[in-house]
């Protein structure tokens, strides 16, 4: 029997859930919306975060769907057999439904059974126990029950074994992860499991157990609604059904690798000591990122020198750089030719990344020539650095080739040799590492939330940005549409379609619209309904494929005035008079076409209720 492909895989996942009673749900942008506390959609939990804190979901309380995340934390792995910055995740989730015996159940049957993984290959974690939850025997006897061998069930500490809470307090509780045997054996070993022998064991699937919430007192109390969120790897699981050592084997991204290898005239020396000597390393490096930045410049992001933008030109750069190693032309050809091979592999299941093939290539193109430019530049600094001083280029020096002009050691190295300079490496490594703790220090202050703060500061701020969308509406014309959304506890940021800047009049006619509606103090509610229902009772929306067919339609008004009927998932503040006074603080351009304002609330109550349904 042949092994299954990536797209059975991903399409298996979703009949069986849907099978078992879950509604499928479209992935979300790797954007995350209003949501200021994270650059990119890490886990397919991300987008539902609301839903986990108890908000109803349209869909129900069964979803599934298949998520598109990036996580930079493993860019170091990146090239070996099973890290990539992009990656598929399945997932499934039971917003006070089933609870352990159901997910581990249906994780069990979907492996063995649809998957056909034999048990032989398979081990999972659960969670050991300490001062604030006991060790959860209750998953350990569910894994039993359905017919794993108790030595193949390893304990591991909170570390590894626990998820959340997403701030300070709230939902949180153990989980329960599976693993696929990739030793050196064919049977792993008695007594084998991750929690004895953690590199031979490869995760596929964690299913997250919420089952707690943390206090303010820092004490864990059960929930009355329990809720489950889970997350398989897809190239993993592709790779472990397929018999290949590494996702990048796998089918929809050998191809890719092998366009890679194509375009090296180095791939005639790709033998056996082709990973020794970096060749494949790089390659998967090339593979990985530019597939990445192909799905990130699908979602809207552009190269550029802050936030999401900075971390694509990273990636970009780092492909490129990866392409010089392997000698490979990079004079704007490269990048866009090897996102067209991605396409190709991905563009039947996100339809977007065709429709918007040539942007994404013109893109990559231009960073592509650009940072061609860069490099001549980094090439005359180094010039005049190698003249100042002919002996020894100092590690100051190096890194900051590497920083600014992106020049990897080996080509300061090369460079340096030719002229028999000695690069002063140990400095070049105390400079990378101070830089890298500044940056982390900055990264995990961006993490420090993990997930989206939904305090009743977000939330009537979340609440402003509809009524200013309508205002804008009212007073510019029908064609505002949103175009992004970013939220802080302190302020909004709105971009929406204008070609021109506002003129002072006009920001005063939408402030004064806002605070008007805001002094009506109009109720808010929120309703169920179809796309296309949403679309009849003329609701705003992005009428992308971002919805699933039911939709929260949110309602601003009363019975004579409906001030602004918006698709959202919500929360929002139970009456506009909650927000206080509202102030637009900036207009500017965002880019061509599209302007952006920025705007406080201020004066409501510390504490706010939310809307509830009609
Ligand atoms: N949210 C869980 C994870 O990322 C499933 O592993």
């Amino acid at each position: 029997m042949q092994p299954l492909t990536t797209d059975e895989i991903r399409q298996a996942y979703l009949d069986f859930f849907k099978k078992n009673g879950h509604a499928i749900i479209p992935g979300a942008s790797l954007i995350p919306e209003n949501d200021p506390t994270v650059l990119f959609t890490t886990a397919g939990m991300h987008p539902l975060v609301p839903y986990i804190l108890g908000e109803p979901h349209p869909a129900g309380k069964r979803l599934c769907d298949v998520q598109r995340c990036i996580r930079t934390q493993d860019i170091d792995d990146v090239g070996d057999s099973s890290h990539l910055t992009m990656f598929e995740m399945l997932g499934n989730w039971s917003l006070g439904d089933y609870f352990k015996e159901g997910a581990i159940t249906m994780s069990f049957e979907f492996l063995t059974e649809v998957l056909g993984i034999p048990l032989s290959h398979l081990a999972v974690t659960c969670f050991e126990g300490d001062k604030d939850a006991p060790k959860d025997m209750e998953s350990a006897n569910i894994w039993m029950k359905v017919g794993l061998p108790e030595e193949r069930i390893g304990f591991l500490p909170k570390t590894k074994n626990w998820w959340g809470p997403a701030g300070a307090t709230g939902p949180c509780g153990p989980d329960t992860e599976m693993f696929y045997w990739v030793g050196p054996t064919e049977l792993p070993p008695a007594g084998s499991n991750p929690a004895t022998d953690e590199k031979h064991w490869l995760e596929i699937w964690n299913d997250v157990l919420i089952q707690y919430n943390k206090t303010e007192k820092g004490t864990f109390v059960e929930l009355p609604q329990k809720t489950i969120d889970t997350g398989m790897g897809l190239e993993r699981v592709a790779a472990v059904l397929q018999g290949v050592p590494t996702v990048y084997d796998t089918d929809r991204m050998k191809p890719i690798l092998d366009h890679v290898l194509k375009l090296s005239p180095r791939e005639r020396i790709l033998d056996d000591h082709a990973m020794e000597s970096g060749i494949l390393r790089h390659a998967r490096i090339i593979v990985d990122h530019v597939k990445a930045a192909t799905f990130l410049i699908g979602d809207g992001i552009k190269p550029g020198n802050v936030d999401q933008g900075y971390v694509l030109r990273r990636i970009i750069r780092r492909a490129i750089r990866s392409a010089r190693q392997l000698q490979i032309p990079t004079t704007g050809e490269c990048t866009p030719v090897l996102a067209e091979a991605v396409i190709r592999e991905y563009g039947h299941v996100y339809g977007y990344l065709k429709t918007k093939e040539k942007e994404i290539c013109d893109t990559l193109s231009a960073e592509e020539r650009q940072f061609g430019k860069t490099l001549a530049e980094g090439l005359k600094h180094f010039e005049r650095v190698a003249k100042e001083s002919p002996k020894i280029m100092s590690g100051e020096n190096a890194f900051h080739l590497y920083d600014t002009y992106g020049f990897p050691m080996e080509l300061t190295e090369e460079l340096a040799a030719e002229r028999g300079l000695h690069v002063d490496e140990a400095g070049y490594k105390k400079a990378f590492e101070e830089h890298q703790k500044l940056s982390r220090a900055g990264a995990e202050k961006r993490f420090a939330g993990g997930l989206a703060d939904h305090s009743g500061e977000t939330t009537k701020l979340h609440t402003a940005t509809h009524l200013l969308n309508a205002a804008l509406r009212k007073i510019l014309g029908n064609h505002v549409w949103q175009k992004g959304s970013n939220i802080t506890a302190e302020r909004l940021r709105f971009d929406f379609s204008h070609e021109s800047k506002m003129t002072p009049e006009q920001i005063k006619q939408v402030e004064e619209l806002v605070n008007w509606a805001i002094e009506k103090d109009f109720p808010i509610w929120y309703h169920i309904t179809t796309v296309e229902g949403a679309k009849k009772e003329n609701a705003i929306g992005v009428f992308d494929d971002r919805y699933q067919a039911e939709v929260k339609v949110y309602v601003v008004g009363d019975k004579e005035v409906t001030f602004s009927k918006e698709i959202c998932g919500g929360p929002h503040v139970a009456r506009t008079g909650m927000l206080g006074s509202f102030t637009i603080q900036k207009e500017e351009s965002s880019s061509s076409g599209i302007r952006r304002i920025k705007a406080v609330v201020a004066g409501g109550p510390g504490e706010i209720e939310v809307a509830g349904e009609a």
